[in-house]
């Protein structure tokens, strides 16, 4: 069997119009700009309206990078959506995707890895196609944060922000792409960052909303402490196993938590700054979400050329922390299976988009009769 290798092909982000700012903080809780962003390097974040959520910007933000693929969704085999606020706990917010993209040939789970996540499903769906069994996979990071932010308590509200990044994986035999993937956890730390109710437990009750136990809660100094150890670590670490050096690395994209925890990293590793990139100061921490994002802006930026070599690098809740080593190699060279499979392919596409139509609008027509 020939060696597959996983191409980033496409990507896409959505992020929500409204915009809070640090002064629009400081009237809510004990807070100002000055604090915020001599602390985090956050000037502003963005704040899910009330008909959006996780599912709403995934699918905007996958239509996009399916668009800039030039794939329809009948082409993926795999969808994976890393997020720390589902739509529901189940199911899978990627179920929701798969149904709301109409990828009925895709199979589909969510994946919780904090703000690590994205790397995680970047490593998963990279290792599944390099296996041979899928080939072309979705990946989202999606967040709306804001859904389980303590707006009272200054010491998190001032951090996180929602939005959602997501990438069309392929498989190719050309060199490159995603190259090597480091995944860590260290599960003595979960306590430092953590949801604490509505799992089993401490299921939902009206103890646990009245003392506000599904609020995010965090031991910021600690975790702060954690990343600016691990960050540095990892990228080490993935690209020795990618076989390249820090020289020949083109651009870092951090997770996006903090500038200071950014700078104490890239600095430990002699990382020139114009070698980083940054977009903290507009979105804050979006979590899963901040690589995608910061991955899709950087390119549609003309930070990352074909054959730069590109490292995401991430730390989260769990604890978790991950890298991913990227050749960026779009577009790539054509791979053209013969003229006859590649009939039945598109026939097989057309069918299961023409079958998800069918179904979608009778399942439209079965709701609306019940409803009257
Ligand atoms: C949260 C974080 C910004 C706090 O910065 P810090 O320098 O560690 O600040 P501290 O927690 O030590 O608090 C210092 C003081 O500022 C106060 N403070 C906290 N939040 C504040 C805010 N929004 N505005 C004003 N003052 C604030 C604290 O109450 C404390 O006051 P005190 O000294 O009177 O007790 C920092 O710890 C951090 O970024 N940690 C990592 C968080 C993170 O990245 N989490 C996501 C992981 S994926």
């Amino acid at each position: 069997m020939t060696t597959r290798h996983a191409h980033i092909v496409g990507w896409g982000k959505a992020v929500p119009e409204r915009v809070l700012t640090n002064d629009d903080l400081s009237q809510m809780v004990d807070t100002s700009d000055e604090w915020i962003r001599t602390r985090t390097g956050i000037g502003e974040r963005r704040i899910a309206g009330d008909d959006e959520t996780t599912l709403t910007l995934s699918l905007r933000a996958a239509r996009q990078a399916l668009e800039r693929a030039g794939l329809n969704p009948a082409h993926l085999d795999l969808i994976i959506v890393a997020t720390v606020t589902p739509e529901h706990n189940f199911p899978a917010t990627a179920c929701l995707v798969q149904d709301g993209l109409g990828a009925t040939n895709a199979a589909a789970f969510d994946l919780s890895a904090g703000c690590t996540g994205f790397v995680y499903g970047l490593s998963v769906a990279a290792d599944l196609i390099a296996g041979g069994n899928y080939d072309t996979a979705l990946v989202i990071g999606a967040e709306t944060l804001s859904r389980i932010t303590d707006w009272n308590d200054r010491a998190t509200c001032v951090l996180f922000g929602d939005g959602a990044g997501a990438v069309v994986l392929q498989g190719s035999e050309a060199k490159g792409g995603v190259l090597a993937t480091i995944l860590g956890a260290d599960g003595s730390g979960g306590d430092l960052l953590k949801l604490p109710a509505g799992g089993s437990r401490e299921p939902a009750s009206h103890r646990t909303v009245a003392e506000g136990r599904h609020y995010l809660q965090m031991r910021g100094r600690e975790v702060f402490r954690f990343a600016v150890r691990k960050m540095p670590a990892a990228t080490r670490q993935v690209l020795e196993r990618a076989g390249e050096d820090l020289e020949s690395l083109d651009l870092l994209i951090p997770h996006q938590a903090n500038q200071r925890i950014i700078q104490s990293a890239t600095r430990g590793l002699k990382i020139p700054p114009e070698k980083v990139f940054s977009n903290l100061e507009r979105y804050g921490n979006t979590s899963s979400a901040s690589i995608p994002i910061a991955l899709c802006e950087a390119v549609e930026q003309g930070r990352v050329q074909r054959d730069d070599l590109v490292v995401c690098v991430g730390f989260g809740a769990g604890l978790t922390w991950g890298a991913a080593a990227i050749r960026w190699s779009v577009p790539l060279p054509p791979e053209r299976p013969p003229r006859r499979v590649q009939f039945w392919q598109e026939m097989r596409y057309r069918y299961a988009a023409l079958r998800s139509l069918v179904r979608r609008l009778l399942r439209r027509l079965l709701s609306l009769g019940v409803r009257e």
